[in-house]
């Protein structure tokens, strides 16, 4: 198993140390130890959350010698925040069986679920190169996407995207696009009732409570609460915060040394993006620049994915 790392578990060690000090915790540490990388996989296995946009992956293999068409013989597929990488696998058997040879290249900051996309690789035969990246920075990403010559097939899934500054992020991604590039890339709809329910549920509050668990900090301390306001820059854009409210004075584990956290503070468990279809399809054109070639709405109306070129 081959891993390049541009982001060192010595940095996001210090970031974590600092995110608890602001307390506000990025995206990527939900996914850093193994445990999390374990509980994300069985999240994103439940048929009730995430069984819609495994049918929307299927339907993208099944259309793939469209897709195939824009490569030649060799396509790396290189996938930002790859996770598990079960959905980018899909797609790379799908096409195998047009004849063509895909490259993996799962980008990601835990160690934990690169291991986990490579060694699902590697059993398939597919020749990978995990990239231990952070894809919040612009330069990381572009280094990651230097991993191969175009034309290249980028995939950012599992609203990912909606895990940081959406009017940032898809212009740093946009970024990393040259001619004959192709991005699948998926955001997951707003709807007044369904997107409340499907995070404040047992299980997404069981993923949420391992990072707790990392820190020394348990149900009995406090709350996890979820908030929802618009993003006023774009119609459409909205924004679901998530954090735990410190309901007695406790002392959280870090690293070792101990964090007093005092009763009634909130502890930012980074927040999540959805979108109407329309403020989706503007931040593509208006802020990445991109054409949207074909659109992929999920059986359930989750989720819009998108398939997109320069
Ligand atoms: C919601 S999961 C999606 C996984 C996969 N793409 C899918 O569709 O199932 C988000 C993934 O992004 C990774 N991630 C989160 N923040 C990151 C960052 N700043 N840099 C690199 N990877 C990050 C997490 O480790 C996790 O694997």
């Amino acid at each position: 198993m081959k891993v390049e790392v541009v982001l060192t578990e010595a940095d996001i060690a210090q970031e974590f140390a600092e995110g608890i000090e602001a307390r506000d915790l990025p995206e990527k540490f939900f996914f850093w130890s193994p445990r999390s990388a374990q509980a994300w996989k069985s999240l994103s296995e439940d048929a009730a959350l995430y069984g819609g946009l495994s049918m929307t992956w299927q339907a993208l293999a099944i259309g793939v010698a469209r897709l195939a068409r824009s490569f030649g013989p060799r396509v790396p597929v290189i996938s930002f925040g790859a996770g598990d990488g079960m959905r980018d696998l899909m797609l790379m058997n799908a096409l195998k069986n047009e004849d063509r040879e895909a490259f993996y290249f799962p980008v990601d900051a835990s160690q934990a679920m690169l291991e986990l996309a490579c060694a699902g690789a590697d059993d398939q035969d597919f020749d990978s190169t995990g990239i231990k990246a952070d894809i919040s920075s612009p330069v990381h990403l572009v280094y990651a996407a230097d991993a191969a010559e175009p034309p290249r097939m980028f995939i950012f899934s599992g609203n990912t995207m909606g895990s940081f500054d959406p009017l940032a992020e898809i212009r740093y991604v946009a970024q990393c696009l040259r001619g004959g590039d192709r991005l699948i890339i998926d955001g997951e709809l707003y709807d007044e009732t369904e997107t409340m329910a499907r995070r404040d549920n047992p299980p997404v509050r069981r993923f949420l409570e391992v990072l707790l668990s990392y820190l020394g900090v348990g149900t009995e301390d406090g709350e996890i609460r979820f908030d929802h306001k618009l993003d006023e820059r774009h119609k459409g854009l909205h924004q679901i915060a998530r954090y735990f409210r410190v309901e007695r004075d406790i002392s959280a584990t870090v690293s070792g040394n101990e964090v007093a956290l005092e009763r009634g503070e909130r502890l930012s468990l980074n927040f999540q993006y959805t979108y109407t279809p329309e403020s989706f399809r503007w931040l593509l054109r208006e802020q990445g620049g991109l054409e949207i070639i074909e659109e992929f709405p999920s059986a359930d109306g989750r989720f819009l994915t998108a398939v997109c070129k320069k």
